[in-house]
């Protein structure tokens, strides 16, 4: 069998134990062979190829980032992508692709089944938002790198008596925050699933500040977003596919923190820290085992699958679910954060 390779979207570390593990189990187990596209969809569109043999994958377990590069081009907007990708798939002789992204990048893929064009799902993002699946590729270490920043942040808070805004990413989904509030003993969590209203979030502060400690430690999701109309959030630049760069709302919320309460408020942003660098030994194993899955299913002819973790195994569902509905903190999981605010 021959199969081509793909990571599609942001990239996050885990995705080059997802190569490597299917480079490795289907070259020695199975004697298929495989091509790399570099650049996600765009470089099947563009027919960038690389072969991928067992020599192109030694090293690569736990280095960050993607051998393959990435983007977030998705081939459905343009009126003749689907036979854009067919015809690489046809040029490069391949029986099918193994897709590894999130949202934009499966749900193009899941989209191409419509078009008779044999894909196979692997579900990364730091978010860890994506439906159908337990958890997803690089989400485990951007919670790691976020809790170890709460972490350290407490230093500072402690030793002059701040107010300190870590934001992280997780655009619609608050998983990340939850994890590192959770994980570092935040005091204060804002998730985009529960609007806030910084009034309350002020009127917390100074309770905590009046009763208990004299610094606090606030996780602020991204895209956490206040009660309609209690506060003005500046817009947000759009990426190359029209969305909202987000990024930032805490140089919003910490001014406005500081002269409701009088308490010194400083930000932190981490940013691509949490996408970046090596994957912790959670990631490297999610990978790897979803490489291998991913091989069986095109071995099974399981094309149009995804492989998912549920619980502790990994299975594989329909990949039309990577087209459900965002997976977001049901609320029990915020109320349990909630136990330990203040
Ligand atoms: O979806 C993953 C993610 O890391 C989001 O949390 C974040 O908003 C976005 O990607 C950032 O994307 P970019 O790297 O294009 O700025």
């Amino acid at each position: 069998m021959r199969l081509g390779l793909l990571t599609g979207g942001g990239d996050c570390p885990g995705l080059n134990a997802v190569i490597r593990a299917a480079v490795r189990g289907g070259t020695t187990r199975n004697g298929h062979q495989f091509v790399g596209f570099r650049d996600g969809w765009l470089g099947v569109l563009e027919d960038r190829a690389m072969s991928l043999d067992l020599a192109a994958v030694r090293g690569i377990l736990p280095r960050g980032g993607t051998i393959l590069g990435s983007s977030g081009t998705n081939p459905m907007s343009l009126s003749d992508g689907p036979q854009l990708v067919r015809a690489a798939l046809a040029r490069n002789d391949l029986d099918g692709l193994i897709v590894i992204g999130g949202e934009g990048t499966l749900g193009a893929a899941a989209d191409l089944l419509a078009h008779d064009i044999p894909v196979i799902g692997v579900p990364k993002t730091i978010d860890n938002d994506l439906p159908g699946t337990d958890l997803t590729v690089g989400f485990r270490t951007a919670a790691q790198v976020a809790t170890d920043a709460v972490d350290r942040l407490h230093s500072t808070a402690e030793s002059h008596d701040r107010v300190m805004l870590v934001e992280v990413m997780g655009r619609q989904a608050g998983w990340i925050a939850l994890e590192a509030a959770l994980g570092g003993g935040a005091d204060l969590l804002l998730v985009p699933e529960v609007s806030f209203d910084l009034d309350d979030v002020c009127l917390h502060l100074r309770h905590r500040h009046m009763t208990t400690a004299s610094f606090s430690i606030v996780v602020v999701a991204e895209g956490a977003t206040p009660v309609h109309g209690t506060l003005e959030i500046p817009p947000y630049p759009l990426d190359e596919n029209g969305f909202p760069r987000l990024g930032g709302i805490s140089n919003v919320l910490a001014p406005e923190i500081a002269r409701r309460t009088g308490y010194e408020t400083r930000v932190t942003i981490l940013g691509h820290v949490q996408r970046g660098g090596s994957p912790v030994a959670f990631d490297r194993v999610l990978g790897t085992r979803f490489g291998l899955a991913a091989v069986a299913l095109a071995n099974a002819g399981a094309f149009g699958r995804m492989v998912s973790l549920s619980g502790q195994e990994v299975i594989d569902v329909d990949l039309m679910e990577a087209k459900g509905p965002r997976k977001v903190v049901p609320m029990n999981r915020y109320r349990d954060a909630e136990v330990f605010f203040g």
